[in-house]
């Protein structure tokens, strides 16, 4: 019997949590980015991505806010399910937004419904121990978790700003014993953001499950950015991490490929991307 994907007569199968796994353990580098409609995400799916994020950083680059705080579940929802069209082969992960998930109940109601109208293959939260018990109750229920540790965009006003996490060695022997109990919660991926390159490589080889590095240097298993940033959209400053690809390609799927392959090569992130 023949499966949709050979009926549809794709070349290459659609990346799954299994395939992600996979490249880790065989290590291969896993390429992720964001999008936010089907036109981008289709080129970002063409430029062979393995991962595509609808992160609630569309606040920042779509709705032009300052944070990600203000965005909402049916923001989420919307952009989810158009940049799901543009999609053959990524993997589709949706951001549960600022207090979507403060209790286990609303949790599991807006992961339902990122992949129930949105279209999520997966969703992606914030924090630490203290999500213990959301992740472990969307896991009891099959629905695939990211679990997004060091930098947390959405506690930017109680942190005091975009800051590298995990700089002490108290915090970053929190942050790795946080990826492990998140893992035995149930998590089946981890995202890292923002902390120094040697907490980056202490995670990864602390759990199983694929570790994304945004900013997290080069010894985690993957690399996501933002798109906008990848094609030098963004004005005003970026972080350090950030490399704008645009410069060298002649369009923008250029870019893309340049983005993925320089993941693939491990030539990004280079040392000027990264937190010693
Ligand atoms: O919202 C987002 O785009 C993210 C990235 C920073 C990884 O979480």
């Amino acid at each position: 019997m023949y499966s949709q994907l050979e009926q549809r007569g794709m070349a290459e199968p659609p990346v799954n949590i299994s395939t992600l796994i996979k490249m880790k353990n065989e290590d291969v580098p896993i390429a992720c980015l964001t999008a936010y409609d089907a036109s981008f995400a289709a080129l970002v799916d063409q430029a062979g991505a393995d991962l595509v994020l609808v992160g609630d950083s569309l606040g920042m680059v779509i709705q032009g806010y300052d944070t990600t705080v203000p965005v909402t579940v049916d923001d989420v929802i919307y952009h989810t399910r158009v940049a799901a069209r543009g999609l053959q082969r990524a993997f589709l992960v949706a951001d549960m937004p600022f207090m979507s998930y403060s209790s286990q109940q609303q949790a599991l109601d807006n992961a339902v419904r990122l992949m129930q109208e949105g279209g999520a293959m997966m969703v992606k939260l914030e924090g630490g121990a203290g999500q213990i018990g959301i992740v472990e109750n969307l896991a009891r229920h099959d629905i695939p978790v990211c679990a997004h540790i060091g930098l947390k965009p959405q506690s930017v006003h109680k942190i005091g700003g975009f800051k590298v996490q995990g700089r002490d060695s108290d915090k970053a022997r929190q942050m790795v014993d946080d990826a492990v109990a998140l893992e035995e919660a149930g998590a089946d991926i981890v995202l890292l953001e923002c902390v120094p390159n040697e907490l980056g490589k202490a995670v990864t080889e602390a759990v199983s499950a694929p570790v994304i590095g945004i900013g997290a240097g080069p010894g985690v298993d993957g690399q996501i950015l933002v798109l906008y940033d990848v094609l030098g959209i963004t004005q005003g400053r970026v972080p350090r991490f950030v490399r704008d690809f645009m410069p060298g390609s002649d369009s923008v799927l250029g870019a893309l490929k340049h983005f993925v392959e320089a993941v693939k090569d491990r030539s990004y992130p280079a040392p000027e991307h990264c937190f010693s």
